[in-house]
């Protein structure tokens, strides 16, 4: 395991350029439309949602459920860091997404699907058809694949309708289900399938992406095999048509082990199928996430704790009424998606639209359109999206009848100017914005402000959400008091109802990762000892508002999504040709950072356009083309301290164009220059000032 002390180092160092180059930006203030209608409206709610009312303040969040049996105790903390929610509470969260809105809601509709190509219709799935497909699927789960409660299920899906479908049938059974992003390869699903030991793979044929129909069986194959040779077997691939009826990929289906979701689904037509009770403690589902090791690590989400989380959460922060149409633009198989697409709003009975493709797609005024034809009212985003659609359109935003009441802005920093563009072009300055700052193991928003009660500031998160108490700790334990400019590794003091459980399968990880470093007593039962440590640097101003810097560990923030380094090494050295390889991240105009890669060669190979493209072509393969490095540099050698290690920093400083610091007490200096000779060309001035997280990648090793 890494030592995440070493790492999150440099920090600290920067301070003094932070001070610098941090201006305070002016308040906006939500207008009084926006306050006239919102559902958290009192400041109260900071009183009852403090210290003092911890933990019983999250039964407000937990009474938003529907429970078959009421908990006994809210916070369990005798096995720490392992808290448990809601002890004695059951329900099912497929029930309290579905059925309980019934009632009131049936001829509603729950999702509202966007297909990519303009000339397909529009799709609206009401409560009452979400409930017979989800209980339709949950039998052939439970009847054909034999799945039972606790199971495990690795779904490798697109944005269609058939995946929270999916999800909700998984729920409703009780069986853990772990969504892979769509995007990731065929591999990496392949390794996510057997760490979770899933017997059953839930796939799709195909999808549109950027107007291409891409061969998503294809993924199936190569899972399997990578799965296998892993240690896991899987019985059934089954297999949704993007188009009903038609299957759109040209890899065959295996008979026996393959089989079409559509076809066996009218074996079990109008089946129901009774939702299982489950204890508030059982998982509901598995996230895989990038962490500062080359294997991702699952991320076991509970079932009431995360429910009434995610509830209380889209409700009073994301501001959601079911009368609301409610478009987060994030895909299903990022955390976002789970939390923010389908179990908050399916949860407050919302409409929640699915769009499939890319916001661009055909033209820079797509997204624009569909807010306008479905007349969305709040909008979720990321700050990578935002950069995109202001690049391609500016004034887009302005040909199209929309308004928004409300705006969120999550998964990366936003800079100011970007900000202000959110705010008046796209926001057509009505619009309320939170910027929620959390990650993959939150289950939900840890910071941001309440939208109708705290004024926003540009680039900044805000204050800690109802009942998280976020601080700052330095490098020596100390907590970095509000306002003093000091940058230092953001922590929450406090366990909530969000957070997961456990990595699957590896306690100490989980313990390692996120408590070790700041607990201040390992022997206490006392949850004031164990701060959560978040691997984020963070300033704190003297209003309260956090500023989030970026990682402080190995881990590089794509367009919002989290690679490890490690994983894109590991993926590189896989080739006999690589002797060596360090990945880093460079600043990239839209997407905020990407990987670039440094490669030396194995004794006798020889430098060639064809390596360093076999290099992206191997991380694409086995990552997926997310990971696409922005370029592979064949380098002699890499730099390194006497002790042997590899000096990423020096490279990060390289790769950006930044000054590369005092490298005299490396082994061999003189290589640091021929690489930035190379990566720079001759000549080439490098700026002595950059951005927080590239001066302290990679940290001292
Ligand atoms: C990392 C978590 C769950 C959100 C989607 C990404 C960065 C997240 C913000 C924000 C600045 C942010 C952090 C965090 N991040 N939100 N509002 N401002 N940075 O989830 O893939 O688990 O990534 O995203 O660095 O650690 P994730």
């Amino acid at each position: 395991m890494a030592d995440i002390r070493e790492k999150s180092n440099a920090v600290e160092t920067s301070n003094a350029q932070i001070a610098v180059h941090w201006r305070e930006e002016e308040y906006f203030y939500p207008s009084p439309k926006f306050i006239g209608q919102a559902n958290l409206t009192d400041p109260a709610v900071t009183e009852r949602f403090s210290e003092e009312h911890f933990p019983e303040c999250f039964k407000e969040y937990a009474d938003m459920l529907s429970w078959d049996q009421y908990w006994h105790t809210t916070l369990d903390t005798n096995d720490p860091p392992f808290w448990k929610w809601f002890v004695g509470g059951k329900l099912n969260a497929c029930y309290n997404c579905v059925d309980r809105h019934l009632d009131e809601y049936k001829n509603k509709a729950a999702l509202i699907f966007v297909p990519e190509p303009e000339r397909e219709p529009v799709v609206s799935v009401t409560y009452q058809e979400l409930y017979v497909r989800v209980n339709e699927l949950a039998a052939l789960l439970r009847d054909f694949a034999g799945l039972k409660t606790g199971d495990r299920v690795t779904i490798h899906m697109p944005m269609i309708p058939e995946l929270p479908v999916t999800m909700l049938a998984c729920a409703r059974l009780g069986v853990i289900h772990s969504v892979v992003f769509g995007g990731f390869s065929g591999e990496a699903c392949g390794r996510r399938i057997a760490d979770s030991g899933s017997r059953i793979l839930i796939t799709a044929d195909s999808y549109y992406r950027n107007g291409k129909l891409m061969d998503h069986k294809a993924n199936a194959e190569i899972a399997l095999e990578v799965a296998q040779q892993e240690g896991q077997a899987v019985d059934k691939v089954l297999v949704w048509k993007r188009h009903r009826g038609q299957y759109g990929s040209a890899t065959p289906m295996v008979p026996g082990r393959d089989f079409f979701l559509d076809e066996e689904l009218l074996k079990f037509s109008g089946e129901l199928v009774e939702p299982v009770s489950m204890d508030a403690e059982a998982p509901l589902f598995l996230m895989y996430t990038s962490g500062s090791t080359g294997k991702p690590k699952g991320c076991q989400h509970r079932t009431g704790g995360y429910l009434a989380y995610v509830a209380g959460t889209s409700k009073y922060l994301q501001d959601i009424h079911p009368t609301d149409v409610y478009w987060c633009m994030a895909d299903i198989g990022w955390i976002t998606g789970h939390s923010y697409i389908v179990y908050g709003p399916l949860s407050l009975a919302a409409t929640s639209v699915l769009y499939e493709g890319v916001p661009t797609f055909p033209d820079a005024g797509r997204v624009w359109r569909i807010a306008e034809r479905l007349d969305v009212n709040i909008f979720h985003t990321s700050p990578t999206a935002i950069r995109m659609l202001r690049k391609s359109g500016p004034d887009e935003p302005k040909k199209y009848n929309y308004h928004f009441k409300h705006m969120t802005t999550v998964g990366e920093p936003i800079e100011p100017e970007v900000w202000r563009w959110y705010h008046d072009t796209v926001g057509k300055g009505e619009a309320v914005i939170v910027d929620t700052w959390w990650q993959t193991e939150n289950g939900g928003f840890l910071c941001t402000t309440k939208p109708a009660i705290d004024p926003m500031k540009p680039g900044s998160a805000g204050p800690g959400a109802p009942g998280i108490y976020p601080t700052i700790f330095d490098e020596d334990n100390q907590e970095v008091t509000a306002g003093s400019g000091k940058a230092g590794n953001i922590c929450i003091r406090n366990p909530w109802p969000g957070i997961m459980q456990t990595i699957w399968g590896d306690r100490d990880r989980f313990v390692e990762q996120y408590y070790r470093k700041y607990c201040k007593d390992p022997k206490s039962k006392d949850w004031h000892d164990w701060p959560y440590f978040a691997a984020d640097g963070a300033v704190l101003a003297a209003d309260g508002y956090l500023r989030i810097l970026g990682r402080v560990d190995d881990v590089i923030n794509v367009a919002g999504h989290r690679l490890g380094t490690k994983e894109i090494e590991s993926a590189c050295l896989t080739l006999p040709e690589i002797a060596e390889a360090a990945v880093v991240p460079v600043v990239d105009e839209i997407k905020g950072r990407v990987p670039e890669v440094y490669v030396s060669l194995a004794p006798g190979v020889k430098a060639s356009p064809e390596i360093a493209d076999k290099v992206t072509k191997t991380i694409e393969t086995i990552i997926g083309k997310i990971a696409r490095p922005k370029r592979v540099h064949i380098v002699p050698d890499m730099p390194k301290t006497r002790s042997g290690k590899l000096m990423r920093r020096v490279l990060a400083a390289i790769s950006n164009n930044l000054s590369t610091g005092d490298i005299t007490t490396l082994a061999n200096p003189d290589v640091v220059e021929s690489v930035r000779e190379m990566v720079q060309g001759k000549g080439a001035v490098a700026v002595k000032d950059g951005p927080d997280d590239l001066k302290q990648f990679g940290g001292v090793d």
